[in-house]
């Protein structure tokens, strides 16, 4: 693709201020130009807010379940317990839970919220719980769509926010959800995947602020040719329709379980996340030394210190609360963010070095300064 067609449709996708001066692209970057690059969008997160069920099933428990124990998990792992919506509970109850705080923080009046977005790849709904949340949550003059990319689902779904605040449009606040239950699609004769996984949503409100950098530079990928190391396929079961002459047979539909080669996303995980960060945050014009907190999605322990080494960049530094929750796939960044936010921990200003992973294969960074 000739260079000027690749910069024209990236500033489309990018926003106006794509390519503005005071955020310009360092030359690796712009040698390596890839679509899904660029530096700040106009706008800035005022508000994060997040809900968790409260069941919850520790290590312990799980060795009622599976053969496994607290200390393999663990030390493996870093997760001590997880939450798990029951039977009745539903996720856009803790995505309306979460939204509502992080509403409440931001103070911003639902009815000026002009667009939601929910990731998940377990709504309630198959046809999507953002307008339901949105209507939950009385922000009645918003535009809602759910957003599936997996664990990515949170990342991808703000640089798809800050896209519609940055662009020439009326939009001014944007609320993005990532709700995640699954609990509800583990296979739990599978000991590999069952103990990772725990449920729960987080919120963030986005504001359109053109003078400040709040999402300061971001980068996203994906490749369908690792779809294979993790997925929940779709597995319906005919279903004969009586059309005229001998019939139809359809699909009724229902999907199998997760199915995950745990030592492949592993391996991916430590491979792809440092170098994206480190896209995102060249094209943010920083580097490692400007971040104050790194957020990863909450996965394993054992991938954020190797991340956190490869960057040169100490534990301390690293946000998590892995050992509480698990892995709750598109809440996970949110989740840690609101409760380092609340605590605290993260300040006005701050830099966050924020990157998520998951199935698809999808990857992705946004360095994100914080108020
Ligand atoms: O949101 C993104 C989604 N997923 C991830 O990020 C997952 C990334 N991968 C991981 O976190 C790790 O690969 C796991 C935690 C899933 C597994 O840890 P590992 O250190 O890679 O273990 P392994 O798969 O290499 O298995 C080592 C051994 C095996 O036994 P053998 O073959 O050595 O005898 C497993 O059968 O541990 C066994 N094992 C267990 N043992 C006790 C696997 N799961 C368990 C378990 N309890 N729950």
């Amino acid at each position: 693709m000739k260079l000027s067609l690749a910069l024209g449709l990236l500033s489309i996708i990018g926003g106006a201020d794509a390519f503005s001066t005071s955020r310009s692209f360092s030359p690796r970057i712009k040698s390596q130009l890839h679509m899904a690059t660029a530096g700040s969008l106009g706008c800035r997160p005022i508000g994060i807010g997040s809900a968790a069920p409260k069941t919850i099933i520790t290590n312990s428990d799980l060795e009622d379940v599976v053969e496994t124990s607290d200390e393999w998990i663990s030390t493996r792992t870093g997760i001590s317990q997880r939450r798990v919506l029951q039977h009745e509970e539903t996720i856009k109850g803790l995505a309306t839970d979460a939204g509502k705080q992080a509403l409440e923080m931001s103070g911003v009046d639902p009815e000026d919220i002009d667009l939601v977005i929910c990731a998940t790849s377990s709504s309630d709904d198959l046809f999507g719980d953002a307008t339901s949340i949105a209507a939950a949550l009385g922000c009645k003059n918003a535009m809602g769509f759910d957003l599936t990319a997996a664990c990515s689902g949170f990342l991808f779904s703000t640089v798809t926010a800050g896209q519609f605040l940055n662009n020439p449009s009326n939009m001014k606040n944007a609320l993005v959800v990532g709700a995640d239950a699954l609990s509800r699609w583990v296979d739990w004769d599978d000991r590999n995947s069952c103990i990772l996984f725990g449920d729960g949503a987080g919120a963030m409100v986005l504001t359109r602020d053109k003078g400040s950098h709040g999402v300061l530079g971001y980068s996203a990928h994906s490749n369908g040719g690792g779809y294979d190391e993790l997925n929940l396929g779709y597995c319906g079961s005919p279903r004969m329709v009586a059309t005229p002459g001998d019939g139809t047979t359809l699909s009724e539909g229902s999907y199998k379980k997760i199915a995950m080669n745990g030592r492949e996303v592993y391996k991916f995980a430590t491979r792809e996340v440092p170098r994206v960060l480190n896209e995102a945050l060249e094209a943010a014009d920083l580097t490692v030394d400007d971040v104050d907190w790194l957020l990863l999605h909450q996965a394993n322990i054992r991938i954020m210190e190797t991340v956190a080494s490869r960057l040169g960049m100490p534990m301390e530094k690293v946000i998590t609360n892995l050992a509480d929750y698990g892995n709750t796939s598109a809440a996970s960044i949110p989740i840690a963010l609101d409760e380092a936010v609340r605590s605290g921990k993260v300040k006005k200003g701050d830099v966050i070095a924020c990157a998520g992973f998951g199935a698809g294969l999808s990857w992705g960074s946004a360095i994100l300064r914080w108020g």
